[in-house]
C-alpha cells in the first residue's frame, strides 16, 4: 500500500483573498462581456480597464485573440471547444478574482449554458455579465478582421451570427450597443456599475 505519510497539506497556511483584498484596496470581481464578434467587447474592456487603473483599482484583462493564441491554442470553434475554451478561462478567471483583482473577459461566449457554466465556476456573487449587443449588421460591416466576409463565402466554418447561434443574455446586469454609445459613454455606465461593488477601504 502506498503510503500518505509525506503529504503536507498547506490549504490552511495559504492567505486568503480578504487578505489579498485588503493588501489592494479593492474587491476581486469578475466583469464579464458577451457578444458577438466585432461587437467592441475588447475595445470597452481596454477603455474600462485604463479607467479603472487610473483609479488606482488593479484590473487583468482576458479576451479571445490572445487567450487562443496562448492556453487556448489547441481549440477551434466547434460547440464542444467552445465549451472547453470558456471553462479554462473561467478557471483561470477565478484565480484572478480569488487574487482580489478586477478580472475582465471578452470572449463571444455564445449561450446561456456556457455563461452559466462560467458564472459557477467562478461564483454567481462575483459575476457580473456585460451584454454587448451591438447589431450583426453593424459587426458585419466593421468586419475588422475580415472575417465576415470569409464567414459569408463559406471559407470560415462556424461562424458566429453567420452559421453559429449567438444567444442573447436573458438578466445581463447591463447592455451596452457600441453603434449608439460613445466609448466614453459605455464605460461611464460600467464605471457607474462596478466602482460601487469593488469598493474596499484599507
Ligand atoms: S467563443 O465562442 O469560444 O467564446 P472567442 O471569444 O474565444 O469565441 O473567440 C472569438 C474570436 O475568434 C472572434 O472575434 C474571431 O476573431 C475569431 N474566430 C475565428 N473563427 C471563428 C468562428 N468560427 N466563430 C467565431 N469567432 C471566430
Amino acid at each position: 500500500m502506498e503510503e500518505n505519510n509525506n503529504i503536507y497539506p498547506i490549504f490552511d497556511r495559504m492567505l486568503s483573498r480578504s487578505d489579498k483584498e485588503s493588501l489592494l484596496g479593492q474587491k476581486g470581481i469578475m466583469v464579464w462581456f458577451t457578444g458577438l464578434s466585432g461587437s467592441g467587447k475588447s475595445t470597452v474592456a481596454i477603455a474600462l480597464e485604463r479607467e479603472l487603473h487610473k483609479r488606482g483599482i488593479l484590473c487583468r484583462i482576458l479576451d479571445g485573440d490572445n487567450i487562443r493564441s496562448g492556453i487556448n491554442n489547441n481549440l477551434g470553434f466547434t460547440e464542444a471547444d467552445r465549451i472547453e475554451n470558456i471553462r479554462r478561462i473561467a478557471e483561470v478567471s477565478k484565480l484572478f478574482v480569488d487574487t482580489g483583482i478586477v478580472t475582465i473577459a471578452a470572449f463571444i461566449s455564445p449561450n446561456n449554458d456556457i455563461r452559466k457554466m462560467a458564472a459557477d465556476i467562478i461564483g454567481k456573487d462575483d459575476f457580473i455579465e456585460v451584454y454587448v449587443n451591438t447589431p450583426l449588421e453593424v459587426c458585419e460591416q466593421r468586419d475588422v478582421k475580415g472575417l465576415y466576409a470569409r464567414a459569408r463565402k463559406g471559407e470560415v466554418k462556424n461562424f458566429t451570427g453567420i452559421s453559429a447561434p449567438f444567444e442573447a443574455p436573458e438578466n445581463p446586469a447591463l447592455t451596452l450597443d457600441t453603434s449608439v454609445l460613445s466609448l466614453e459613454e459605455s464605460v461611464n455606465r460600467l464605471l457607474n456599475l462596478i466602482l460601487p461593488l469593488i469598493k474596499n477601504n484599507k
